[in-house]
């Protein structure tokens, strides 16, 4: 078992929570490192020194029945801190003898109100006052405090909410402090790391730019990489690391599918060929694109061609450049935890992702992907230490398919236009009004229905243009963004007036889920 680097790290198990993830986010970002771990790569772990604590994520099983998933003793006997969420924390109580029972009456899913019983390290200016809003979401609960064990804060419907066993190092909470529905989480973290496992902050992403410039350059040696360069801030920040760790040997392509935003190709081209001198070649694709798309309107069909395309045409490219030995990808770190599920098992299909990025490993290339460390944000901050410019650094995440996938239904040219100029016009008034950064992902999309409108004195019949802004923290789960009413009756004329061929615009206000972010 491997570790991602060689930090000192906070290890996470996972047992397969939706919002594991972000407790890793929330460690990271109070400058610690931490890795995600399923139950079997912990057990498979043999030295536990780098190790400085365990949290024990949630998760949808139970200690209740006979087989459950857990955690190797050793952990404890080497006196690791452990802190245990949700199923973490009925783990823990399982382990020391404590009781837990799957009861109606006990279970608490959404806001639940928690209340002080003892004095805690781990709780130390987590109470500010007597209450505090917290997240939950269990069935099970912890009736019987395991021995050593001591009750530090209960719900109405819980008595044993927080538990400790200080001795040992060992704390359970039911609920779930990664989440910002609760009030304060983070300081539990803080405890936890400063006060408890006393680890140091030491993760600081910009430091470990260097260090993967170095990783590159000892990796790629005199050979050459390519990579194929969307525009997003993922595929720029790889691009740029390894064009400064070997410069002309990185070979980047940029495909024109034609369904891009407006400008959006011909702006990035510029400022990554002329700014930041990279080695750039340039494939307008767009008329095979329209091409194989016309008359299809089905949205799995449409991802399905326009993945497939981009591949061929990105291998066709790469077949004319020579000795080319390496292939960059801008793989993510919940990529790769995605791909290492707690259970093993890989969430239903609900619609089939094509990453510009995610390019076949067949090509018998070798794969660098400098950032399977990072989360998006710590993406971000090293774009930021790489100068690339905030426009692309902060630009919402744009998907693979583009505008094929926000025009319902069949897509032309004439409708590729009228969509670039409708959600070109709604991006620029939501930076004019600082709002854009605010929302994590906005868009303008083209519904397949037109409606009669009136225009002057005379009878229209155009397209439905759908506005969408979304929160979200890592496009798992969002909220529609609630635009100031003013603002969306300026954004309705500004698009209607300027946009031949849309009458009527239309502001989604779904949430995910039960919605999707994208329409398709
Ligand atoms: P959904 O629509 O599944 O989208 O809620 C979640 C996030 O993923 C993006 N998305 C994609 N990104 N290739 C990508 O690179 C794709 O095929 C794709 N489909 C959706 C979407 O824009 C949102 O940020």
């Amino acid at each position: 078992m491997q570790f991602q680097n060689n930090h000192e790290i906070i290890a996470i198990v996972d047992f397969g929570s939706q919002v594991t993830k972000l407790i890793a986010r929330r460690v990271r970002e109070l400058g610690v490192y931490s890795e995600i771990f399923t139950p079997k790569q912990i057990k498979k772990i043999k030295d536990y020194k780098r190790i400085k604590g365990i949290i024990l994520s949630g998760g949808p099983s139970t200690v209740t029945t006979q087989k459950f998933q857990s955690i190797p003793r050793k952990i404890f006997r080497e006196k690791i801190p452990v802190l245990g969420i949700c199923y973490g924390l009925q783990l823990i109580a399982k382990i020391y003898g404590g009781t837990i029972k799957s009861s109606k009456k006990r279970r608490e899913f959404g806001r639940a109100f928690i209340y002080k019983k003892k004095k805690s390290i781990l709780t130390k200016k987590f109470f500010s006052k007597k209450n505090k809003s917290v997240w939950m979401s269990h069935e099970d609960a912890v009736i019987k405090l395991p021995k050593k064990f001591k009750a530090i804060a209960y719900t109405k419907n819980s008595k044993l909410t927080i538990i400790e066993n200080s001795k040992e190092h060992i704390y359970g909470v039911q609920f779930h402090p990664e989440v910002t529905h609760t009030e304060n989480g983070k300081q539990i973290f803080k405890n936890f790391l400063f006060s408890i496992c006393k680890i140091k902050k030491n993760w600081n992403v910009t430091f470990q730019k260097n260090r993967i410039i170095r990783k590159i350059k000892s990796t790629v040696k005199n050979d050459k990489v390519i990579c194929a360069l969307s525009g997003g801030v993922d595929s720029s920040v790889v691009a740029l690391l390894i064009n400064q760790a070997i410069r002309k040997n990185l070979i980047c392509i940029m495909v024109n599918t034609g369904l891009m935003r407006k400008n959006e190709f011909k702006y990035t081209y510029k400022i990554f060929k002329k700014k930041y001198k990279l080695n750039v070649k340039l494939i307008d694709a767009s008329k095979i694109f329209f091409k194989k798309l016309k008359n299809i309107s089905d949205p799995e069909k449409k991802r399905k061609i326009i993945g497939n395309l981009f591949i061929k045409i990105f291998e066709k490219e790469q077949k004319k450049i020579k000795n080319i030995k390496f292939l960059a990808q801008g793989t993510l770190y919940p990529d790769i935890i995605e791909s290492k599920s707690a259970t093993g098992s890989k969430s239903s299909k609900i619609k089939s992702h094509h990453n510009v990025g995610g390019l076949p490993k067949k090509m018998n290339l070798k794969l660098i992907e400098p950032l399977k460390e990072f989360f998006k944000d710590e993406v971000r901050l090293l774009g930021n230490s790489l100068g690339l410019l905030k426009s692309i650094c902060y630009k919402h995440p744009f998907p693979g398919p583009g505008l094929g996938i926000r025009i319902l239904g069949k897509i032309t040219p004439e409708k590729i236009k009228i969509l670039q100029e409708a959600d070109n016009i709604f991006i620029n008034e939501l930076n004019k009004n600082n709002l854009y950064d605010k929302i994590w992902q906005a868009y303008a999309a083209l519904l397949p229905i037109k409606t009669v409108g009136v225009m002057g004195d005379s009878r229209t019949y155009e397209y439905t243009c759908l506005l969408r802004a979304v929160t979200s923290e890592d496009g798992m789960t969002a909220d529609y963004y609630n635009l100031p009413k003013a603002f969306l009756d300026q954004i309705s004329n500004k698009i209607i007036n300027n946009v031949k061929g849309i009458n009527r615009v239309v502001y989604d206000i779904s949430s995910k889920p039960p919605s999707t972010i994208e329409l398709e």
